[in-house]
């Protein structure tokens, strides 16, 4: 038991990622414990998902710390209480300043609802709608100091379809989200992820030359 990767996930809202975690360490298909859950919204629904997973849960509110640099602190001290191994951002809607990066580097990973470097930031759906791409989908990578420009370690990709809206895209990426993000926790765990500046290779993976896509499909 002791040598499982020990995951702290840091939550502010539903936490479907948070479940899709869960729901794959308790069938057995990623070995790793959640050591903690953290949300810095007292409301998010993941926190009642972890206590009903029996995972044990902090809130910090950051608007009781004096600024960033307090926030920052508290959280450090409370994942490394917990032994963190692994910092897994599930839809947590907060900056992390260098101290934390520093504290925990090459070991905080995050997901984002775009195929970055399209669409950093936030109301990602919207933007992609907004621009007409053909594709969207969903991206895993590390943390580092910019908004969303980590090191990427696995995407999907959802085809965006005629009369969608921001929530029905949103839906669809969510479905992948909630399968590539305890991949790439099963990559780490396994210590397969060799990181090379920018470039993350999955040790035993295979490119698939075949795996193209298009939207709208090809007709005859
Ligand atoms: C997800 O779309 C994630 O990519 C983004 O925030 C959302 C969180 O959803 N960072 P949930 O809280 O995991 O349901």
């Amino acid at each position: 038991m002791s040598d499982l990767l020990k995951l702290g996930v840091l939550i502010s809202g539903s936490g479907s990622n948070l479940q899709s975690i869960i729901n794959h360490i308790e069938k057995g298909a990623l070995s790793a414990r959640i050591s903690i859950v953290v949300s810095n919204a007292p409301e998010a629904y993941g926190l009642v998902r972890a206590e009903k997973a029996g995972i044990s849960c902090a809130v910090l509110d950051h608007r009781e710390f004096s600024g960033r640099e307090a926030f920052d602190r508290e959280l450090i001290r409370v994942l490394k209480n917990a032994g963190v191994d692994l910092v897994v951002l599930a839809g947590f809607m907060r900056i992390l300043g260098g101290e934390f990066l520093r504290t925990f580097d090459q070991r905080i990973i995050n997901i984002h609802p775009a195929l970055l470097p399209a669409f950093p930031g936030t109301h990602v759906q919207q933007k992609a709608l907004d621009y007409g791409v053909k594709f969207s989908g969903c991206t895993v990578h590390f943390v580092d100091e910019g908004v969303d420009t980590g090191p990427i370690i696995i995407q999907a990709v959802v085809p965006v379809l005629p009369g969608d809206t921001a929530d029905t895209l949103a839906s669809r990426i969510l479905k992948e989200e909630h399968k590539i993000y305890p991949q790439a926790i099963r990559y780490f765990a396994e210590g397969r992820i060799v990181k090379n500046g920018r470039h993350v290779e999955i040790r035993g993976v295979r490119g698939d030359k075949d795996a193209v896509l298009h939207n709208p499909p090809l007709e005859g």
